[in-house]
């Protein structure tokens, strides 16, 4: 399917929940976020239809992302109805990496591609600061099960404040050099300001190459993080929600007053 800036759209970024197990300075305010409540979250059915007609529609690589995907209940089934699917060529999800060493080889035996992990420190101390109540032991262990089990690239997110050349991203750099991980660099971005720049090493904040569309976790798709239109799957219909979406998918992104990065995923 193709927007009418005639950017070709074959991303599908799903957010699976709105929670998480860590509560990231950037992400989340500390005394933490009005959850969803569980019938709003759209349940695995309806994702598989929402991928399934999505694909029909030309999309071929699809993520799950959250608040964290790894904290909701049966995950690693949805990864399996979703890896089923014919068409869904590149299949990744993004996680925090808590809970990755448990998860890793069930992942992969359900058909999962590969994982991007966020890592913006190797100092612990600061891991904690940075996520509230993170402890980075079990993400290098979750990262290094990934590698195990061959969720093969792995990627690591690294939030930076300013530059590529500040010393937690050289530290982080240094040890996806060491590992065979891809180092991806995130500027630290405020939707609500609309504070946003290209991913160093990835394709996400470049408007004009932009392919994606995202499904949040309480069924909305949405065309651009930086905007605030969303279309209901639930109201309109999975098919007519696309629809809107393509039609009102902003040339470029500006100012999203009402999401976060945990609702409508990183
Ligand atoms: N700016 C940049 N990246 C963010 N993420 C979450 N909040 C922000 C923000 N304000 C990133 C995380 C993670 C991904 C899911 O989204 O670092 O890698
Ligand atoms: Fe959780 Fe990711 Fe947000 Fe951190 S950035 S609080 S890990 S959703």
């Amino acid at each position: 399917m193709y927007d009418k800036f005639n950017r070709r759209i074959n991303y599908l970024r799903i957010s699976v929940t709105d929670r998480c197990n860590l509560r990231c300075t950037y992400c989340m305010p500390e005394c933490g976020i009005k959850l969803l409540d569980h019938n709003q979250i759209i349940s695995y059915e309806e994702i598989v239809e929402v991928v399934k007609a999505s694909v029909a529609m030309g999309v071929d690589k699809v993520r799950i992302t959250g608040g964290e995907p790894l904290v909701r209940k049966g995950i690693v089934d949805l990864v399996r109805m979703i890896a089923q699917i014919p068409g869904v060529k590149d299949f990744g999800m993004t996680t925090n990496g808590i809970l990755l060493k448990k998860y890793a080889r069930d992942l992969k035996e359900a058909g999962l591609n590969r994982v991007n992990v966020s890592l913006d420190t190797l100092n612990p101390e600061k891991f904690r600061q940075i996520t509230r109540l993170g402890d980075i032991g079990p993400v290098l262990e979750g990262i290094a099960e990934a590698r195990k089990v061959g969720l093969h690239p792995i990627k690591i997110n690294c939030v930076i404040q300013k530059s590529s050349q500040e010393f937690d991203a050289v530290e982080v750099s240094s040890y996806c050099k060491k590992n065979d991980l891809q180092i991806r660099y995130i500027h630290q971005m405020d939707l609500n300001l609309g504070y946003f720049s290209p991913v160093e090493g990835g394709d996400g904040g470049d408007c004009k190459i932009c392919n994606r569309l995202r499904l949040t976790a309480n069924g909305m798709i949405k065309p651009c993080l930086f905007s605030n239109n969303e279309y209901s799957i639930r109201e309109l219909g999975i098919e007519e929600a696309f629809s809107m979406a393509l039609k009102h998918k902003p040339k470029c992104g500006s100012v999203n007053t009402v999401g976060e990065f945990y609702n409508i995923g990183g």
